[in-house]
């Protein structure tokens, strides 16, 4: 059987992943059972991206763990390309930073790239500095501690990230950043000085406070491309290597491919109506037969249908209830309109929580936010 093709860099994502490739491809860590051992022992609990392998891979989360049992706080540290309006996809990692925030006790600094943004996308500056205020919004409504966490906008923060940029900058050759990135002689000169950029948090904290601070950047694998160049910089620089844990890309509603904001049917933003949450769900991809008589006797097929993948990437966190979904899916009892329904409900229901808490959020926003 042929293999099937797939793409994954920081800005495209094609066809269907396989995680296990991309481990080798990319040389990260498979995250072990022993791992998870190590890290219930300090939450208590584990959280069900853990459990289900959302979170998947690492590089260095035992060292971090190590430097943490001897007394050593870290700070978290992730992002977000303010493109548009944030999707469900893109609160999949925030809501495990904020677990992981609650449990460690530690800080955030929240990156949003308005300038990548603007240099990778048909976006005026102004357009993607607009985007990093709204989706900061959805940031603190996925419950980050707001006297622990630190949002800024590469454009109003530039001052305080310029100087250490240059710093970095200086340690990268353009062969390096071509290999990693695949830069061509087409790419704007913007985009090449940019891996700088995001490497800097990684290290400013422990420019803030004069001393090294471990930094974990919870993240989907696509960001991997960037920790591979602030890692080989960092010791270089005198600092930490930044460490990593990686998670799965929350699938779209059509089938195959990840949810994506460039097609808006096959995403739920945080800013969607009732009816729009209703009309897309009902619209969605499952893995059943074509006709319910069908589906009750063949039953269908849970891993390539998008309404299962739903709950199992945020809709049921419960496994035994999720294991029952799973089971009327495949034995056939469980029929489309039903299976739809049921989902359309619980994601308005997310949404409409998410929304009380974004407008909340618009009092508080102003002290969170980092600007020179
Ligand atoms: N480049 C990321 C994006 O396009 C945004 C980002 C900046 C980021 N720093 C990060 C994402 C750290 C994860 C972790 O979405």
């Amino acid at each position: 059987m042929p293999k099937e093709k797939f793409k994954v860099t920081p800005w495209e994502v094609k066809g269907k992943v396989d995680y296990n490739i991309l481990i080798r491809k990319f040389g990260t860590q498979k995250i072990s059972d022993d791992l998870l051992e190590r890290i219930k022992k300090h939450t208590g609990e584990l959280h069900f991206m853990l459990r289900r392998g959302i979170f998947f891979s690492h590089r260095d989360l035992d060292w971090l763990l190590d430097k943490y049992e001897t007394g050593e706080e870290f700070f978290l540290y992730t992002g977000r390309g303010p493109s548009g309006h944030t999707h469900l996809g893109h609160l999949t990692p925030w809501i495990f930073t904020a677990w992981l925030q609650e449990k460690f006790d530690v800080h955030l600094y929240f990156q949003m790239t308005d300038d990548e943004k603007h240099l990778v996308k048909p976006l005026s500056l102004e357009q993607t500095t607009g985007f990093a205020y709204d989706n900061a919004l959805d940031v603190l409504a996925c419950g980050m501690d707001p006297k622990k966490t630190h949002i800024f906008s590469n454009i109003e923060y530039g001052k305080t990230i310029y100087k250490e940029a240059v710093k970095i900058a200086k340690h990268v050759t353009f062969s390096t950043a071509k290999a990693v990135f695949g830069f061509k002689n087409s790419s704007n000169i913007g985009i090449i000085f940019f891996p700088a950029i995001q490497a800097v948090p990684c290290f400013l904290p422990s420019v803030l406070e004069g001393k090294n601070i471990p930094c974990l950047i919870p993240a989907a694998i696509d960001q991997d491309p960037y920790w591979r160049i602030s890692r080989d910089i960092a010791p270089k620089m005198g600092y930490y290597k930044p460490t990593q844990i990686h998670n799965k890309f929350i699938p779209g509603l059509k089938p195959g491919g990840k949810m994506s904001a460039s097609d808006p049917s096959s995403a739920i933003f945080t800013t969607d109506t009732p009816e729009q949450i209703e009309k897309k769900i009902m619209n969605a991809f499952t893995g059943q037969q074509p006709t319910a008589e069908l589906q009750r006797k063949l039953g269908g097929n849970p891993d390539i249908c998008t309404v299962c993948q739903y709950y199992f990437y945020l809709f049921e966190q419960d496994d035994k209830k999720l294991e029952k979904i799973f089971e009327g899916e495949r034995t056939g009892t469980l029929l489309a309109g039903e299976h739809k329904a049921d989902l359309a409900k619980r994601v308005k229901d997310f949404i409409a929580e998410h929304q009380r808490r974004r407008e909340k959020a618009k009092k508080i926003i102003d002290k969170v936010m980092l600007r020179d």
